[in-house]
């Protein structure tokens, strides 16, 4: 019988539980073992594993967070760490890995599968949606849905006051989050790190804004690109207007899956298991232009970068 492990890595997104769900009854269903790493790559690092049955995984699809935890470990990064890990894996006593992560833990999921001999099948989990080899990762439908209420709430209360607006928006370095959530809430302007912004320009655009009737001003920036008490203070020098910022921060990766995020998930989890089990490794799983397609494990691309600017051009061809 085959035992495979699965593993959450780096930030949390909502709909790893759902992804963990349908790898672990996949898994059993196809007469596997499951074990389950504890505490992401901390919890690798030490064997921390407990088997998993199917009913360890009722009642979680819905679930936002991960019940496996996960704890970055910047170690892996250095020799120490890789041989820690590496007796782990001999304690454990894995024929394959399935890791729901971003793209650091799919680059740690490429040594684990050249270096350590481990086959690994990647399950795209993060907020940032900032995978290559997929145009969707779990949890971004999720924390963009997140943003667009929160920006249409304070919406309200800008228009209200005549205010303008900061709001900083999650991604690292990838600006497609802001950018999406800037285009869903008809924002007047999204700074992202893809594209240099210009401040007098933009004061510029706002006042523009106002004078042809507008009664608010909202800019939603990416946290990659600024910081929004910069841009605020920038922006109380340059405007005599009421301005005001806020930090979503994680609110972002909090709380239910959508049900895109829900499907996407299962998806995943279901062809990740299953491509594992019958042999293919190094590789991960995406969704290109609607069809699964499994391919390399950390790769890089501009797909996202290409996203970001052709939503921009959308955008100001609309505000
Ligand atoms: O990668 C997901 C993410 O939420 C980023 O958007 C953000 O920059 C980062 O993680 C925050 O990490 P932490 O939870 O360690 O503060």
């Amino acid at each position: 019988m085959k035992r495979i492990g699965v593993l959450t890595g780096g930030g949390d997104s909502a709909g790893m539980n759902a992804a963990l769900r349908a790898v672990v009854r996949t898994a059993l269903s196809e007469g596997a073992e499951v074990v389950g790493i504890q505490r992401g790559w901390l919890g690798l690092s030490e064997a921390d594993a407990r088997p998993l049955t199917s009913r360890d995984v009722a009642g979680i699809l819905h679930a936002g967070g991960t019940i496996l935890r996960t704890f970055r470990y910047p170690d892996f990064k250095l020799e120490t760490g890789q041989e820690k890990v590496g007796r782990a894996l001999k304690k454990l006593k894995l024929d394959g890995l399935v890791i729901i992560g971003g793209d650091g833990s799919f680059r740690g999921g490429a040594v684990l599968d050249k270096t350590f001999d481990l086959p690994v099948m990647g399950v795209p989990a993060t907020i940032d949606n900032d995978i290559p080899g997929t145009d969707f990762s779990i949890g971004f439908d999720s924390a963009l849905n997140i943003a667009v209420d929160a920006v249409d709430k304070i919406r309200d209360t800008a228009s209200s006051h005549g205010r303008i607006f900061v709001i900083e928006v999650m991604g690292r370095s990838c600006g497609l989050l802001a950018m999406q959530a800037g285009l869903s809430t008809g924002a007047e302007e999204v700074i992202v790190p893809e594209i240099p912004f210009d401040l007098d320009a933009i004061c510029r655009r706002i006042e523009g804004g106002y004078d042809r009737g507008k009664q608010h001003a909202v800019i939603l920036v990416a946290e990659g690109a600024a910081k929004a008490p910069y841009i605020e203070y920038e922006l109380k020098s340059r405007l005599k207007r009421s301005i005001r910022m806020v930090v979503l921060g994680h609110v972002q990766r909090g709380g239910s899956p959508s049900a895109a995020d829900r499907i996407l998930a299962t998806r995943f989890g279901v062809e990740a298991t299953r491509l594992l089990l019958g042999g293919e490794r190094g590789k991960m799983v995406g969704m290109v232009s609607g069809r699964l397609k499994a391919g390399p494990l950390a790769t890089r691309s501009d797909v996202a970068r290409k996203q970001v600017l052709a939503y921009e051009q959308m955008l100001r061809l609309l505000t």
